[in-house]
């Protein structure tokens, strides 16, 4: 009987001391912690509302974003020149090559009626997170983490800005700007509130994510950080380790030469048949097995 009391005792105190904050809250918590400096998050924005684009329609998308008064420095660039609305290949890659990946990949996701945890590494003005939190951020628990160092010193050392539209960007953008259009696109999207920004390097964040234990689990990639073939590599194979089963990797600029596919190659080499490729054109997406 005086066991029995005991029991009751202990399971009591259990349930009082219970920590019932929800789990995603409870990671933003920790990220909050481990990042005091490099974590910003955004205020939820309720006059806006959810977008009425939709995969099919590139131009209704390209609308929304103009209506909702999303800019980038190319769109400034291009838009002051133009009355109509830019060809969407010089707004920007992601429209073009991310409206085609996602179209064939959403079905693969969790529905937005689900929770769904997504890292983005890379985000520079926020043209892909701007994407996520527009098409893959509706439940009330769902999030973006993006992680970017937002300093002109990684435009520099990345091959990727050496193209025109990086000339453009390069000549165009203080130390701060791609960050001041980050922030203001974010505010500016239905979901801005779930998406988290922590301006850090990709390798300290994917280092001390998996230190936690347990480390949290995401259940989308979205890889475009640095190019170069051996940082491509060490961002795969750190942030691997922190998706789901069955959640998907999607890198960017697989097919842009470069680095950028030599380090994905290799990481593939090093998945085998732990992963499934699903997608293989200028984007790679790829879904952990086990
Ligand atoms: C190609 S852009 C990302 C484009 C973005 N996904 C979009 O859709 O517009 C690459 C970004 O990676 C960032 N970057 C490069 N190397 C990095 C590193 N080691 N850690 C964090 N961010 C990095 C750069 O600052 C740049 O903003």
């Amino acid at each position: 009987m005086q066991l029995l009391s005991l029991l009751v005792v202990l399971c009591v105190v259990a349930v009082l001391t219970e920590d019932d904050t929800a789990p995603h809250l409870q990671i933003q918590q920790q990220l909050k912690d481990l990042f005091p400096t490099e974590y910003h998050s955004f205020p939820s924005n309720p006059s806006t509302t959810a977008s009425s684009a939709n995969l099919n329609g590139k131009s209704d998308y390209l609308k929304t974003l103009s209506n909702r008064g999303i800019r980038t420095s190319q769109y400034a660039l291009i838009s002051s020149s133009s009355t109509s609305l830019p060809d969407p290949v010089d707004l920007n890659l992601f429209v073009e090559e991310g409206l085609r990946t996602f179209s064939s990949l959403l079905p693969l996701l969790p529905p937005p009626s689900h929770s769904t945890s997504i890292l983005e590494l890379g985000s520079f003005e926020g043209s892909s997170a701007i994407f996520f939190s527009e098409f893959l951020l509706s439940h009330p628990s769902s999030s973006l983490h993006c992680v970017d160092l937002w300093s002109s010193a990684s435009y520099e050392t990345n091959p990727s800005s050496q193209t025109i539209i990086g000339s453009i960007i390069r000549g165009s953008l203080s130390d701060n700007s791609a960050w001041s259009y980050f922030t203001s696109n974010i505010k500016l999207t239905p979901n801005g509130h779930k998406v988290h920004a922590f301006s850090t390097s990709t390798f300290t964040f994917l280092t001390s994510l998996l230190l936690l234990s347990p480390p949290p689990l995401y259940d989308l990639l979205y890889i475009d950080a640095s190019h170069v073939r051996l940082d491509v590599l060490t961002d795969a194979v750190l942030s691997w380790k922190l998706l789901k089963v069955n959640g998907i990797a999607v890198f960017d600029d697989y097919g842009g030469g470069e680095g950028c596919g030599e380090g994905i190659d290799a990481f593939l080499k090093g998945v085998g048949e732990d992963g499934e490729i699903i997608l293989k054109g200028y984007q790679l997406a790829i879904r952990k097995i086990r």
